[in-house]
């Protein structure tokens, strides 16, 4: 991949409190490089996804995917998980519209909370729009734990963290010790 590795920041930085610009042409060369190099991050990383505010550019732009398998310890213990994955999406000004009111609740980490996760509830089933790289719409359904993924990241473009949209607190804290008394069960 061409592009070049970006610094994740974390939570405390206050571009990640920010409501992020519309992105106003998708086809600008800078809007293009921050696509590409965010790429560059997300499989340097070996992530899920990566919002634009998490690397400092205020910006309504997501890049996603879900993985068919993982060994990612946070998503093997999410029951909803879709076994058939989401390929890389890249997401500009995307919007979201709940199916429904129903919620469930599942585990998440965040890249911009390294070791932490927490018990999160979202919207089960969600439609959701955006403009493609090229700058074409498209839009999808989602359900489980894609319209998880969508949610959480599309949560950053308007400066709010997981553990924000979090209602039992006791659930949040450090991945190591939350997975080795899961582990025990
Ligand atoms: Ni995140």
């Amino acid at each position: 991949m061409a592009g070049r590795i970006l610094e994740v920041v974390a939570m405390g930085h206050p571009v990640l409190q920010e409501i992020s610009l519309a992105v106003k042409n998708p086809l600008d060369p800078d809007i293009q490089a921050l696509i590409e190099n965010m790429e560059a991050t997300v499989d340097h990383l070996n992530c899920s996804g990566l919002a634009a505010p998490q690397v400092g550019a205020s910006l309504r732009l997501v890049i996603f995917r879900v993985p068919k398998t993982t060994e990612n310890p946070a998503y093997q213990l999410t029951p909803e998980y879709d076994p058939e994955g989401v390929p890389w999406t890249v997401m500009i000004n995307p919007e979201i519209s709940p199916l429904s009111k129903e919620m469930t609740t599942g585990w998440e980490p965040c890249l911009s909370l390294p070791g932490l996760m927490g018990e999160v509830p979202r919207y089960h089933s969600i439609q959701y729009t955006y403009l493609n790289r090229h700058g074409q719409t498209e839009s999808r359904t989602a359900h489980g734990f894609h319209a998880r993924v969508v949610q959480h990241e599309c949560d950053h473009l308007d400066g709010i963290l997981f553990p924000q949209r979090m209602t039992d607190m006791s659930t949040f804290g450090f991945k190591e010790e939350i997975l080795k008394r899961m582990e025990a069960c």
